[in-house]
């Protein structure tokens, strides 16, 4: 099947050869062509160019993209789409007056989460969850990373990460899973957290890699949750079922857990809100993403992640939704790349690649998605009719979508 646009207004991100991810000043370089073809075929992009050059007529189907733009799916690194109810409730305590920290301590937070999931049955979250996965492909995701670490037992985390795999099987669009077992100490390890994290590293892990159900491991290494220590003996044990680490690391307290997650070769350290002189340091000369979740930033009136600081270092940097339902109930790239450059500072050509380029680089994707370059997934977004690319930030919280293709098909 061979599938031509002709007329895109702007066709963005074009890369030949691509790249695996931009640092520093490159990521303020946004390759486009205006007036544009694209031609498709199958799964695949096969060709582009100028519409003054368009000579191959033999499509199957042609489509007139006249005013709209072109760009390659948002890839989200960092998401928790796969979970059980909601946590409004908490939302609505949070607005008289009490602290996530607070709710947290009170039961509530990760744990409230972890109760729901371990009381919802797998096909009952699978298609809680399938039905978040659509809503974000709808909004321009086409690659996506999920986490476990809402069940936190042995049981509830092979049932969330079978879900995933589930969810990989069914939809087109590349996933990746990563297995987040500490993400809150379970009530019943209260003042046994080595046992825990023992437990973790004895029962679960070998389980999940038996089963081949994670590609990455991760952990919340934060005061109040999990410790620097416990981070490194966790990812050691994981290294030793070829699971690099993607983790949570200074979202209230910056303690460490960049320098550890670097010492693993981590594939990614996400959160970032508290980063000090230190902590950027450490990722210099690194092999890991630094990645920002800006939708929890707004959520939780925290910090946004440095991002000037960590761009002007030289270094490189993507944006994820974090979508779960304590911190970041919201999958929307569009919506994380207009905070990225209202609340970040970040310029819409860096914004657009730390959600394209870079956001692939941090699962593994960069040679098949995550820029217009011949021979990646046909996974795009076609926009509405718009005056530019810059007007996608501009208008936050306006859907600027007006079509989606995975692997070359419309999502209907
Ligand atoms: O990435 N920080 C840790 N985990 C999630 C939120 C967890 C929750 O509140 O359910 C996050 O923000
Ligand atoms: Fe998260």
């Amino acid at each position: 099947m061979k599938l031509l646009f002709t007329n895109i207004k702007e066709l963005i991100q074009v890369r030949e050869p691509s790249v695996l991810k931009l640092s520093g000043k490159e990521m303020n370089d946004l390759p486009t062509i205006k007036n544009a073809w694209l031609l498709v075929e199958d799964d695949k992009i096969s060709n582009y160019g100028k519409m003054d050059d368009l000579s191959d007529s033999s499509a199957d189907k042609t489509i007139d993209l006249t005013g709209k733009m072109v760009l390659p799916s948002w890839c989200d690194s960092h998401t928790h789409i796969v979970y059980a109810g909601n946590r409004e409730n908490e939302f609505g305590e949070r607005l008289s007056g009490l602290s996530y920290e607070e709710i947290a301590n009170n039961g509530g937070g990760i744990l409230n989460s972890a109760k729901t999931l371990q009381n919802t049955s797998e096909d009952d979250l699978y298609e809680q969850s399938a039905k978040r996965l659509e809503e974000v492909i709808k909004m321009g995701t086409g690659a996506v990373e999920i986490k476990s670490g809402y069940g936190l037992t042995k049981e509830a985390e092979l049932k969330m990460l079978r879900v995933i795999k589930k969810l990989k099987h069914n939809y087109e669009l590349p996933i990746k899973a990563t297995f987040l077992g500490a993400h809150a100490l379970p009530l019943e390890y209260k003042f046994k957290q080595q046992e825990y994290i023992d437990f973790v590293i004895e029962e679960i892990l070998p389980a999940v890699a038996k089963e081949k159900l994670a590609d990455y491991i991760d952990i919340f290494c934060e005061k109040g949750y999990f410790t620097v220590e416990d981070t490194r003996v966790l990812l050691k044990a994981a290294a030793k079922f070829n699971l690099r680490p993607k983790i949570h690391v200074n979202q209230f307290n910056a303690i460490g857990g960049v320098q550890a997650g670097v010492e693993y070769k981590a594939l990614s350290v996400d959160h970032l809100e508290e980063m000090r002189e230190e902590d950027i340091e450490s990722l210099k000369d690194s092999e890991t993403m630094p990645v920002a979740l800006p939708g929890c930033s707004l959520f939780l009136s925290i910090p946004y992640t440095p991002a000037r600081m960590i761009i002007d270092t030289d270094l490189p940097l993507a944006l994820a939704t974090d979508f779960n339902p304590g911190s970041a109930p919201s999958g929307n790239m569009n919506l994380v790349v207009s905070l990225a450059c209202i609340k970040m500072k970040m310029t819409p050509e860096e914004a657009i690649n730390a959600a394209t380029i870079n956001g692939a680089y941090a699962m593994e994707l960069s040679e098949k998605v995550g820029s217009i370059t011949k021979g990646k997934l046909a996974n795009l977004i076609i926009t509405k009719e718009i005056p530019s690319y810059t007007y996608i930030p501009y208008a936050f919280g306006s859907n600027p979508i007006e079509a989606v293709y995975i692997n070359g098909k419309l999502i209907e």
